[in-house]
């Protein structure tokens, strides 16, 4: 079998398309304009490249875009007052502090003093419980990219086995939360994980959120499967640098039913779904 792969880049078009047709409508009708405001502290090259795209993301479907770069040494204190100030500003919907924040700052303080209606990542302790108890709340970008993707796939989840390898706040509990509302029989499977590959072989969805290059490999993939990879791996393979996933995809691609490749699978859909999220907000602050 050769998996039918699933083009999160178009997705990912076509669902800014839709927030960018809903910009203009609210623009034109209401004289509203959803703002989203994201923080970086620091240099780290990665999150320079997140905040870069994600800046001109939300530009190109309408909506404004407020940068903070804060220094490295900023103080708790001073990012605490940032972030009091965008709770307070009328013009932001959104508030997105790039994570991983520098090791002298409380990552847990600062996130859940965003106010939770404006916490478009879904991290405030309060959208998590809100979450965890099947309510409506602001719900992480990347799991919800991987839902909208299952659906569209599949239609209806209810009573596949769904196994999410991974246990982190940012996606893997998360998206478990998410299979488990759609009425997936969901399993977390982690690094402490016994057997590990016949737990992923019982998966007619595999969600690999783990952080390690290509640690999924086909003999753990169950025929027919779809395999969801949300991992971004940057390696270096025969003196080149390369993007992977946590899934290798040849040898997944070969038994799965259906694969997201990386890249341009997982990727484009987190940032879509951060300015669904960023609409949303904007409707629901506005009535
Ligand atoms: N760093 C890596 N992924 C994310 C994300 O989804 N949100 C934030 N705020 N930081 C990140």
């Amino acid at each position: 079998m050769t998996a039918k792969v699933i083009d999160g880049k178009a997705f990912a078009a076509g669902v800014r398309a839709q927030v960018a047709a809903h910009v203009a409508k609210l623009a034109e009708e209401n004289g509203i304009q959803p703002g989203l405001a994201v923080v970086l502290v620091g240099e780290d090259p990665a999150s320079k490249v997140y905040v870069k795209n994600k800046h001109a993301s939300t530009i190109e479907v309408g909506m404004a875009s407020f940068e903070h770069r804060l220094p490295a040494e900023t103080s708790e204190a001073t990012l605490l007052a940032l972030i009091d100030s965008l709770n307070a500003d009328p013009k932001v919907h959104g508030i997105l502090v790039q994570l991983p924040l520098p090791a002298h700052l409380n990552s847990e303080l600062v996130i859940n003093r965003i106010s939770p209606a404006k916490d478009v990542d879904g991290f405030h302790i309060s959208n998590v419980g809100l979450l965890g108890t099947g309510q409506k709340s602001m719900v992480p970008c990347t799991p919800l990219g991987c839902l909208m993707m299952l659906r569209d796939h599949h239609g209806k989840l209810a009573g596949l086995n769904a196994v999410v390898v991974g246990r982190s706040n940012i996606v893997g509990k998360p998206m478990a939360q998410l299979l488990l509302g759609d009425s997936c029989t969901v399993t977390i499977a982690h690094s402490r994980t016994k057997d590990l590959a016949a737990v992923c072989r019982g998966a007619d969805i595999l969600v690999a959120a783990v952080g390690r290059p290509e640690m999924i490999t086909g003999d753990m993939v169950k025929p027919g499967a779809t395999v969801i990879d949300v991992g971004i791996n940057r390696i270096e393979r025969d003196g080149k640098a390369k993007l992977v996933g946590d899934v290798h995809y040849e040898s997944a691609a070969a038994v799965a039913g259906a694969i997201t490749p990386v890249p341009g699978g997982v990727g484009p859909m987190t940032i879509a779904c951060l300015l669904a999220n960023t609409l949303t907000s904007c409707c629901r602050a506005n009535g």
